[in-house]
């Protein structure tokens, strides 16, 4: 399963990506706005940082300037993978995009219908917000298995990218039903190292040992 980091904050990004476990990074508005700055040059510096995948949301709300607006993106940085919004502005532009070689992630997909529709026109990446439908008393990971199951009949190449992940189970169950990407936020990837037997089993091996130095001494 690949690993994206979920965040506009180049320093995070950057603080993770020498552990090796990192595939890419996926931004959207929300967190770009809220690291601040220019956003071209931010996007670029997360490129060269992660040297992978790295989703650039567009903002326009009609086809043409959607897709106006990822050329201008895909420009940036061989690595940006142009974020469009679900919606028939977005799949239309979805599929004109693909067609030009240009990858795109269909974002904000809540339903299993919505990511057939994606991967109709061409998606490389589809993304179910997992989060968000369980804060709504919905599965997240129920719609992540149906994806999952209609693509796998067909043989879509479309990755199935679960976002809005909250914590480390989200990532499990993702894992179990055969998910290709989860894109999480610093914290969850950091809680992905805590486990307080490790801690305390490192503790013990490393007490015993001394205990023998101190007694050959
Ligand atoms: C994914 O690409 C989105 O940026 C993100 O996962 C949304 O997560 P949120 O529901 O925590 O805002």
């Amino acid at each position: 399963m690949k690993l994206f980091v979920d965040s506009g904050n180049v320093a995070d990004i950057a603080g993770l990506v020498p552990l090796g476990i990192i595939d890419g990074v996926t931004t959207n508005p929300s967190l770009l706005a809220k690291a601040g700055g220019d956003s071209r040059a931010i996007l670029k510096e997360i490129c060269q940082t992660v040297q992978g995948p790295v989703s650039a949301e567009v903002v326009a709300t009609d086809v043409n300037g959607m897709i106006q607006e990822g050329r201008e993106l895909a420009g940036i940085d061989e690595h940006i993978v142009v974020k469009v919004p679900f919606g028939k502005p977005g799949v239309q532009a979805c599929g004109k995009l693909a067609d030009e070689g240009i990858r795109v992630n269909v974002t904000l997909v809540f339903s299993s219908t919505q990511a057939l529709l994606a991967a109709k026109v061409g998606a490389t990446f589809v993304s179910p917000f997992v989060g968000r439908l369980d804060d709504v008393a919905t599965s997240g990971m129920e719609l992540i298995s149906q994806i999952v199951d209609i693509y796998d009949n067909y043989e879509f190449s479309t990755e199935v990218l679960v976002a809005s992940i909250r914590g480390p189970l989200h990532i499990v169950e993702a894992g179990r039903l055969g998910a290709d990407v989860c894109t999480c936020p610093p914290a969850v990837i950091e809680a992905l190292f805590r486990h307080p037997l490790t801690d305390i089993g490192l503790a013990k091996f490393l007490a015993d040992w001394e205990k023998a130095q101190g007694a050959k001494g």
